[in-house]
């Protein structure tokens, strides 16, 4: 994709709650983008900020017994003050309490009403406060919970103003089909087309049961009414470039990218579309969704005690090392779950052992060699090879990362720091130097000064600062004037001297944060374990068919299969067995089969086992297959059966 005008944006965070490493992550995958769209020279938007209207918030405020502007006030302020310390670029910071952002939404209103998009009629339903939405009775836990968030809903029966959702069906189904990147990961855009094509519902878009919120426009003299929370948060997008008021920005739209956890995907490839058609505007390029981020497999919650605060881990680690461990560690849009052990080993691995120890290399090559000289005017008479290997690499990065693939983005960029080690290694400048190969062994240094600087104009957007200190110490600055040059074309370094300096990812040995203790939400009763008889015939152990029936096995399609870096045995699959997303599996047949093969066929799942973590990725399920001197076989149904079909 490519764009000259790049406009990005991060959810706005509700102002109930204090910012976690969800939050986090979201707002550096769209700092990074954003970062990297400047530096290639491109016009670029970045818009956060935070959700503040709504009756959750409302509640929230009243329990601590503040005001409520006062509360939303505080919060909003310590994502900024956040945001601030994390030196994030955002272009703008937008609250839904803004002026101009509530005319803005009440302008919205007014259309899509005179358009006839929207009528008033009555409504009941089960409304859960904490996800803000109506649940229709079949949906609900044990006909009373959340299916999202598992909360007890409430029962409201309001009169309310609804939009029709259900005429954009078609047009909804259209957009997914003729932009098959609309959403990414492809995996999701799959999951909401199946959504929608079981049939819209128009959609509830004010409430009468609190006062929180923006209110009609005058002219509809109706009071009692405020706008519902998600069709003010949506409208931020356009608001915040003008829409309704002063529409000097206006010209960024489409966005580029919204980015987004995968909790909060229907309303923004659903209601978000809608309403923009609804309002004759341009629908968004992409909406990126990434996962869920767990601690030790655990959902994170206040009231476990187990939320990652990311202030406490960027000041312990660095905060571009947490940086890299977010967007290296977990393949986005996949979930992934914070460990300490993890990111302390990319510290010590990717950035210490490959990129600070290359620096390092070249800094006591050339200072004992050259008395830290460094040229390059001689690198492609004698490394041509190399370059052109390092070039190759560094070209195909870029789609990765517009297409959201950023983990991949980072694995590959790492291969050249690979091949200037190997050069290292193959050359032997130490001999070379001893041979009076002077001139080969100054031009060896120099390809490896020309991969550290295509590797940190490239990982720039990702560590800003700490690639600007590599920079430094190669004698340049980071600048979109410098990326053209090397980057584009193929400029070759200036000559300049190393000097000695202390390591720039120094070893971290054992974790820096204490474990937070975490505390079970409730006593649960203790599980009585299940009566077993074991008859041993012929050495095999015997069980009751209703032992067999408590495994659910399901047949599945793999829709999207990667191999797993560093490991020689994992895949990393996302399967589906028809639920609301796909599974994660994580899957030790890499000997056997390539992730090309599997992708499109069917398996066989053991759906309900504990979810497990491999090399930190989570795994929520185990495939059936036989293994024997042969290898290993995936076991298949004989022909194609409908995904999620069970096996008995
Ligand atoms: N206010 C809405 C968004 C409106 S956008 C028009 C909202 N706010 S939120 O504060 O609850 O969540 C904001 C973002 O944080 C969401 O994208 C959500 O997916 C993300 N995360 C919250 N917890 C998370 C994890 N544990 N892991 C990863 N991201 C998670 O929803």
């Amino acid at each position: 994709m490519s764009c000259h005008k790049s406009y990005i944006t991060t959810p706005i965070y509700y102002v109930n709650d204090v910012a976690h490493i969800g939050h986090a992550y979201t707002t550096i995958i769209a700092d990074t983008l954003a970062r990297y769209a400047r530096l290639i020279g491109q016009e670029t938007f970045f818009l956060t900020g935070t959700d503040e209207h709504g009756q959750k918030i409302e509640e929230s405020a009243k329990k601590k017994g503040k005001d409520i502007k006062a509360y939303a006030d505080e919060i909003s302020a310590s994502f900024r003050n956040l945001w601030d310390e994390f030196d994030i670029s955002y272009d703008k910071f937008i609250r839904t309490t803004d002026e101009d952002h509530k005319t803005g939404v009440q302008k919205a209103f007014s259309t899509m009403y005179e358009k006839g998009d929207i009528y008033k009629d009555k409504y009941q339903g089960h409304y859960c406060i904490s996800c803000e939405t109506f649940f229709p009775e079949l949906q609900l836990v044990d006909g009373e919970y959340c299916p999202d968030c598992g909360k007890s809903t409430t029962i409201v029966e309001e009169e309310s103003y609804f939009f029709r959702l259900s005429a954009y069906e078609e047009k909804l189904l259209n957009w997914y089909k003729e932009y098959p990147e609309c959403i990414l990961p492809k995996s999701k855009r799959n999951e909401v087309i199946r959504f929608v094509e079981g049939g819209l519902n128009d959609l509830s878009i004010t409430r009468t049961s609190f006062d929180w919120g923006v209110k009609l426009p005058e002219q509809f003299n109706d009071p009692k009414h405020v706008m519902y929370v998600w069709l003010d948060a949506l409208m931020n997008y356009v608001t915040a470039l003008g829409y309704g008021t002063d529409e000097k920005n206006m010209d960024f739209w489409p966005a580029r990218v919204h980015l987004i956890g995968k909790d909060i995907l229907r309303f923004h490839a659903i209601y978000w579309p809608a309403f923009l058609m609804s309002l004759n505007l341009p629908l968004p390029k992409h909406i990126g969704v990434h996962g869920w981020w767990t601690r030790n497999g655990e959902k994170m919650s206040k009231s476990k005690g187990n939320v990652v605060n990311p202030k406490e881990v960027a000041d312990a680690y660095g905060l571009e090392n947490f940086r890299y461990f977010m967007l290296r560690e977990v393949p986005f849009g996949g979930d992934g779950d914070f460990s300490q052990n993890a990111l302390i080993d990319r510290i010590n691995s990717d950035l210490g052992n490959d990129l600070g120890n290359l620096l390092n290399r070249l800094i006591g090559m050339s200072g004992k060699y050259f008395e830290g000289r460094v040229e390059c005017d001689k690198v492609a008479q004698y490394y041509q090879a190399e370059l052109d290997e390092v070039n190759l690499s560094i070209d195909r990065l870029e789609p990765f990362l517009f297409e959201l693939q950023i983990h991949r983005y980072l694995e590959e960029l790492w291969r050249p720091l690979g091949i200037a080690n190997k050069a290292i290694d193959k050359y032997q400048p130490w001999l070379m130097i001893k041979e009076g190969k002077v001139e080969e062994t100054m031009a060896l240094n120099g390809l490896i000064a020309m991969i550290l600087a295509q590797v940190s104009l490239m990982l720039h957007a990702v560590m800003p600062k700490t690639t600007q200190v590599i920079a430094k110490a190669l004698g340049f600055e980071i600048t979109p004037e410098r990326f053209e040059a090397i980057i584009r074309n193929g400029a070759m370094l200036e000559p300049f001297t190393t000097e000695r300096r202390d390591p720039l990812f120094p070893r971290v040995e054992e974790p820096l944060l204490a474990e937070k203790k975490v505390v079970e939400e409730e006593p649960k009763p203790p599980k009585k374990a299940p009566k077993v008889e074991v008859k041993k015939e012929e050495g095999i152990s015997l069980i009751g068919i209703d032992q067999f029936f408590q495994t659910s096995l399901k047949v599945g399609t793999i829709i999207q299969a990667e191999a797993v870096a560093k490991s020689d045995k994992l895949l990393l699959l996302q399967v589906d067995l028809g639920e609301a997303q796909p599974r994660q599996v994580v899957a030790g047949i890499k000997e056997w089969y390539t992730p090309e093969e599997l992708v499109g066929t069917q398996v066989c799942v053991v759906a309900n086992l504990k979810p497990a973590k491999l090399m930190g990725m989570k795994s929520e399920g185990m495939l059936l297959a036989a293994k024997d001197g042969d290898g290993l076989c995936l076991i298949r149904p004989e022909k194609p059966k409908a995904i999620g079909t069970p096996i008995k």
